[in-house]
């Protein structure tokens, strides 16, 4: 221990955290190892409780809904109406658990790390509709340009609302699979979704997606989506769509044989313009 300079402790309880009091029962879960570091005479300067409150608008789908769908296609009922924010009790859970377990010691630093609870519910995802494929008796897709393959990886074990852009009261009145442009099976946002009845050109909303969804994106055959940010009824632009060149950027075209290569250099102005 003489190179380790001892700050204090850390834990994070996991994601997805409904139940607030889960805090305060693991800080007090720490009393026995905060006792021995007093008895070894080691200060705890900092305390840090991590992340894992729940989104107040998605959620993780439970072991049961994941078997149940992914074995037999039904998906979670979710509804936008779902109430998990509960900041008051949070940090009510937390500065108890503190202040009993430093009972009469000196208080430590507290440092917190929520995360999707704050940023789930600040983006949406844009998809458009380019098709609908009906089979008749078995299944209607909506084909989208983007699925977990591309942008939307949380779905796959994540409930989220999903919307028609421009009319957002249509009447849910079929199921369908919202999948990706990717050329696999499982490039799907949902499978078996409750939707209003969605005609290519239309525009679905994918609600809450601000945790998650953008540092998970992938280039896989298709470029990363622009983002733009509204305040006060004004757009900006916040990320540039990517462009081909930046998606290939760091490959070396040493082994392209020359026609390939000039083809690269020549192009590489437009590629990243
Ligand atoms: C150490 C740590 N802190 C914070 C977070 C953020 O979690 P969340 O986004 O669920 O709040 C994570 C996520 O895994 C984590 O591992």
């Amino acid at each position: 221990m003489d190179r380790v300079r001892f700050r204090g402790f850390h834990f994070h309880i996991g994601t997805g955290i409904v139940n607030v009091g889960a805090y305060q029962k693991a800080l007090l879960a720490l009393v026995p190892v905060i006792q021995h570091a007093n008895r070894k005479g080691l200060r705890i300067e900092i305390m840090d409780v991590g992340g894992g409150l729940a989104s107040p608008t998605s959620r993780e789908m439970t072991s049961f809904e994941m078997l149940r769908y992914f074995a037999f296609g039904v998906m979670p009922v979710h509804s936008l109406s779902q109430k998990n924010q509960q900041f008051e009790g949070y940090a009510r859970s937390i500065s108890q658990g503190i202040t009993e377990v430093f009972n009469g010691l000196p208080l430590p630093e507290l440092i917190f790390e929520p995360g999707r609870c704050i940023a789930s519910p600040n983006q949406l995802l844009l998809l458009k509709v380019h098709q609908r494929k009906e089979r008749q008796g078995t299944r209607t897709w909506l084909i989208t340009d983007g699925g977990i393959g591309t942008v939307t990886m949380p779905t796959y074990y994540e409930c989220h609302e999903v919307l028609v852009c421009n009319d957002v009261h249509r009447k849910i009145s079929e199921v369908v699979t919202i999948a990706g442009p990717g050329c696999f099976a499982a490039d799907a946002v949902y499978h078996n979704k409750h939707m209003p009845v969605v005609a290519p050109g239309e525009v679905l909303a994918i609600m809450d997606s601000g945790a998650y969804f953008t540092s998970w994106e992938s280039s896989f055959g298709f470029p990363r989506p622009a983002i733009a940010g509204v305040k006060q009824g004004v757009h900006r632009l916040l990320r540039s769509r990517e462009t081909f060149g930046q998606m290939v950027v760091r490959d070396h075209a040493t082994y392209l044989d020359k026609t390939e290569d000039s083809y690269l250099k020549v192009n590489q102005k437009n590629f990243t313009s």
